[in-house]
């Protein structure tokens, strides 16, 4: 039977607690379909930066790139100052693995509270492809004058044609192979950042009137795209868009689809090791007290699942997802789902 190498990086927080949860489901899907998942834990987070002073081994990405996948909890410490993890750990892991891609479903189970009106499974159902390696996170910038009165800071937008054709390729294929409405809407800001998104735009138009006639272009600008995220969610089926505007979007889409505890992610290379993570943080204050929702990191670990081939198995772990959202949980948020979060990962793994 087949078996897969599984990275485990529980990482801060909350993040082990739901790295656990989410274990327990993969592996009832791993029984229940005939394949085998060998886990191997790697430390890296805060408590292990606290104790050694260093935040990411040099050959970590070496390591890890031997894995058919890696499994992330949550990055994030508050004993440490923000972005030394963030950028030390998790931006530097997308980047030097170059998981171009950050796939962020948005859809609504049934049975969960969206903040929009009038508004159900029904409706809610899109996937975000957001540039995952390039843009405002990895563009150069500094200070000149720091900390004087004429101190400037610049942080520049980059992007080459390659970079942005490849995730355009990639969102093109994605819209083609998930065959709902088939259309791809890129979100952009041509009429103010008429360099970085002019070029996105035309290689848009280019690439699907060449490769994906098939598939319907829509054009938006983030800041409309915002607004019909809440006015009318039923008209997107994929999004394609840059690493900055990618993020800021995807956490209006995750509040849409219940919040933080069940919005998962996956930061793909197509190419080479993938890395699968809830997209919320690491919720510092409720470690330790089995309340956090792991939906998301289970979530997360049915994409995994999907992205290595097994299929069906992934399937079954959404619908049980859905069956537990629709018929047992009150809320998605931390302590009050009725449910403590080892008993959320008993259902799932139950249902599966
Ligand atoms: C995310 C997070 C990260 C990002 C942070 C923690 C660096 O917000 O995964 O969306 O900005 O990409
Ligand atoms: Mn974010």
């Amino acid at each position: 039977s087949k078996s897969y190498n599984i990275a485990v990086l529980p990482g801060d927080g909350t993040g082990p607690e739901v790295v656990i949860e989410g274990k327990k489901v993969l592996s009832a899907a791993a029984q229940k379909f005939g394949f085998k998942l060998n886990y191997e834990e790697f430390d890296f987070g805060g408590d292990r930066y606290l104790r050694t002073g260093e935040v990411l081994p040099d050959t970590a990405s070496d390591q890890l790139s031997k894995f058919d996948s890696i499994f992330l909890g949550a990055i994030g410490h508050p004993d440490v100052k923000p972005g030394i993890l963030e950028k030390g750990i998790l931006l530097r892991l997308r980047f030097e693995l170059d998981q171009y891609i950050n796939l962020r479903p948005v859809k609504l189970y049934p049975g969960v509270p969206t903040p929009l009106k009038d508004k159900g499974p029904e409706h809610i159902d899109y996937v975000v492809v957001r540039e995952n390696t390039g843009g405002l996170y990895t563009g150069t910038g500094g200070f000149t004058m720091k900390g004087t009165p004429d101190e400037v800071a610049i942080q520049s937008m980059v992007y080459n044609r390659k970079q942005v054709e490849r995730c355009l390729k990639f969102a093109f294929d994605y819209t083609k192979k998930r065959n709902r409405k088939n259309t791809l809407a890129l979100c952009g800001k041509t009429n103010v950042l008429t360099y970085v998104y002019d070029l996105w735009e035309r290689a848009f138009h280019e690439l699907g009137a060449k490769d994906y006639p098939e598939i319907n272009r829509d054009y938006y600008h983030v800041d409309a795209t915002c607004m019909w995220m809440v006015k009318n969610p039923e008209w997107f089926d994929v999004i394609v868009t840059g690493n900055m505007f990618g993020d800021i979007i995807t956490d209006l889409g995750a509040i849409t689809q219940g919040g933080m505890g069940i919005a998962a992610g996956g930061n793909i290379n197509p190419e080479g090791v993938s890395m699968f993570e809830p997209i919320g943080g690491s919720a510092p204050k409720y470690t330790g007290k089995n309340v956090i929702n792991p939906l998301a990191a289970i979530a997360s670990g049915a994409m995994m699942l999907d992205h290595l081939g097994e299929e069906e198995a992934a399937l079954a772990i959404e619908a049980a997802i859905m069956d537990v959202t629709a018929n047992k949980l009150k809320d998605m948020g931390a302590g009050r789902m009725g449910y403590s979060t080892t008993e959320v990962g008993d259902l799932v793994a139950e249902r599966v």
